[in-house]
């Protein structure tokens, strides 16, 4: 499973570049704002940034709701980086810019989906990516985790080649869950993938260890 990192922080991204697991970035208006990146200069200039620290897949998404407005930033997105990947909101004329980008091999990452009917309707398009948001499922007392498993099902049984990036994630038992399904892609803070190192009895053991060497030496 690729592990993305679902933020515009570049301290983050760095710190999880640093640990080498890192396969690539998602980011949103949102995450922008929270790190103060305002003005479209300096947004695109943020994505080139984030391109420069990581190896791998740069989401950037589109302000435009409109087929036309998606195309022309979309385009402009595209040609920024070679590791961009447009992010397309799962809205009609979405799923015509995303038939549109992929007719000529521009990859795209289909984001806000919440059923499995929009994944499927996003891999009939041709989405590079399908990004379904567990934890705001989550939030409304509805499984996000059973989403992913539909869309797996769904993906496998016509064998689509767009990914699954299950996005929204927040913490490392959905980062687990999500491996155990086959998801192909987990993007989240960086505390869930830090948080996958801890466990009180590495902490202890490695304590004795140490503890054992420094006797005999
Ligand atoms: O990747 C989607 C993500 O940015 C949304 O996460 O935690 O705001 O639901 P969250």
């Amino acid at each position: 499973m690729k592990f993305f990192i679902d933020t515009a922080n570049l301290e983050q991204i760095k710190e999880a570049q640093d640990l080498g697991v890192l396969d690539g970035v998602t980011t949103n208006p949102s995450l922008m704002a929270k790190e103060g990146i305002t003005g479209r200069n300096n947004i695109l200039k943020h994505y080139v940034d984030i391109c420069n620290i990581v190896d791998g897949d740069v989401s950037a998404e589109v302000i435009a709701t409109d087929f036309e407005g998606m195309i022309k930033e979309g385009e402009e997105l595209a040609d920024l980086h070679e590791q961009i990947v447009v992010k397309i909101p799962m809205i009609k004329d979405g799923v015509k810019a995303i038939k549109y980008f992929a007719d000529r091999d521009i990859r795209t990452n289909c984001t806000l989906v919440f059923s499995a009917g929009q994944a499927l309707l996003a891999a009939k398009a041709g989405a590079t990516y399908v990004s379904p948001f567990i934890g705001r499922l989550d939030d409304i007392s509805t499984d996000g985790l059973n989403l992913i498993a539909e869309i797996r099902l769904i993906y496998d049984n016509y064998g689509f080649e767009t990914q699954i990036l299950a996005a929204s994630v927040r913490h490392t038992m959905h980062v687990l869950e999500c491996a155990k399904i086959g998801s192909d892609v987990m993007t989240g803070p960086l505390s869930s993938i830090e948080g996958l190192l801890k466990h009180p009895l590495t902490d202890i053991g490695l304590e004795k260890f140490l503890a054992d060497y420094k006797k005999g030496n």
